[in-house]
């Protein structure tokens, strides 16, 4: 069974395809269908608030053929402690795939080795795949010649990620980056380098370490191609609010950041924003803040991860 639970579980020419597979689903969303879910059941399983990924998939299923079903954790017995394995085996007899947005990465790992059907990430404390292969395919739709190779224009491009530089954004921002062939660096407060987790995992993958981390947030943005920046309270940090905003404000991407990278850098930012914070107004109103055409792109980025899996459990 193919599961989506890190940037790694698709090789680059299945990335590549993926993209290309995006690519034509937004150019015919509307026109025409590509029905690969017809008669299928995906259901999303959430721990988590979300705005962007639940929509997205909810939207994309039904696109596809599909019929989604939303399950709060809370409003199933996995809220009331039933174990992960049985749920995943009693979901795999009524459902096609499921998409699953949680704390403890273990969780989706432990779901797809359970059950019998493919298991997508839809966001863990480790990883946020699904918003990767959208940035990436966004950044590539304005990198690539018209028509030509999307995943190969990312190669050698610089991205300098500011901020929370341990959270799951950053994480998947560089084990992104290995797979696509770019320069990552990071900048964010002593205490929050990248962790030993994600240097395991690019080890496990056979990567060497490939980023970059330093304190000061104007070396990062140089010459960068892209400056990214997330939350500085990820979803389930918020006792550490105060202190990590004292702690990261000097990290914000202000214009005098942004203007640090190069003259047609784009700014990126997941969403939620926090305008004052993580990012400043000026910044996000910057032509060159490409936002919502991340949020726009994960629809159609998830709908080619999800036929592609499709295609690939039942080959
Ligand atoms: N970027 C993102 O995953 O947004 P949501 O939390 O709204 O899903
Ligand atoms: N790092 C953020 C991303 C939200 C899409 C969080 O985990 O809350």
């Amino acid at each position: 069974m193919k599961h989506f639970l890190k940037e790694t579980d698709f090789k680059p020419h299945e990335v590549a395809e993926v993209f290309a597979l995006a690519r034509d689903l937004k150019q015919k969303r509307g026109q025409q269908m590509l029905s690969v879910l017809q008669l299928q059941t995906w259901a999303l399983i959430f721990s988590k608030s979300s705005t962007r990924t639940r929509v997205s998939f909810e939207v994309g299923i039904h696109e596809l053929g599909g019929n989604p079903l939303f399950l709060n954790k809370n409003d199933i017995q996995l809220g009331r402690g039933e174990s992960v394995e049985d749920t995943a085996k009693v979901l795999s007899r009524f459902v096609h795939g499921l998409i699953v947005r949680t704390y403890d990465h273990a969780e989706v790992e432990r779901l797809a080795a359970a059950g019998t059907i493919p298991v997508i990430n839809a966001l863990t404390d480790f990883l946020h795949p699904c918003q990767i292969y959208t940035d990436a395919f966004t950044l590539a739709e304005r990198w690539a010649p018209k028509g030509g190779d999307l995943f190969a224009s990312l190669k050698g491009r610089k991205i300098a990620f500011l901020g929370d530089t341990a959270c799951n954004m950053a994480n998947s921002w560089i084990l992104g980056a290995a797979l696509f062939g770019m320069k990552i660096s990071l900048s964010g407060p002593k205490g929050f380098e990248p962790g030993p987790e994600i240097d395991a995992l690019l080890k496990q993958e056979g990567f060497a370490k490939n980023y970059h981390f330093t304190t000061d947030p104007l070396e990062a943005a140089k010459d960068a191609d892209v400056v990214y920046t997330d939350v500085w309270v990820s979803m389930g940090k918020e006792e550490e609010t105060k202190q990590r905003i004292i702690q990261m404000s000097p990290y914000a991407v202000t214009g005098k950041v942004f203007a640090a990278a190069k003259p047609d850098a784009w700014f990126m930012h997941c969403l939620p924003a926090h305008p004052g914070e993580e990012v400043s107004q000026e910044v996000l109103d910057n032509p060159r803040a490409i936002i919502f055409d991340q949020a726009e792109n994960r629809l159609h980025v998830q709908k080619a991860i999800m036929a592609t899996l499709v295609r690939q459990s039942r080959a």
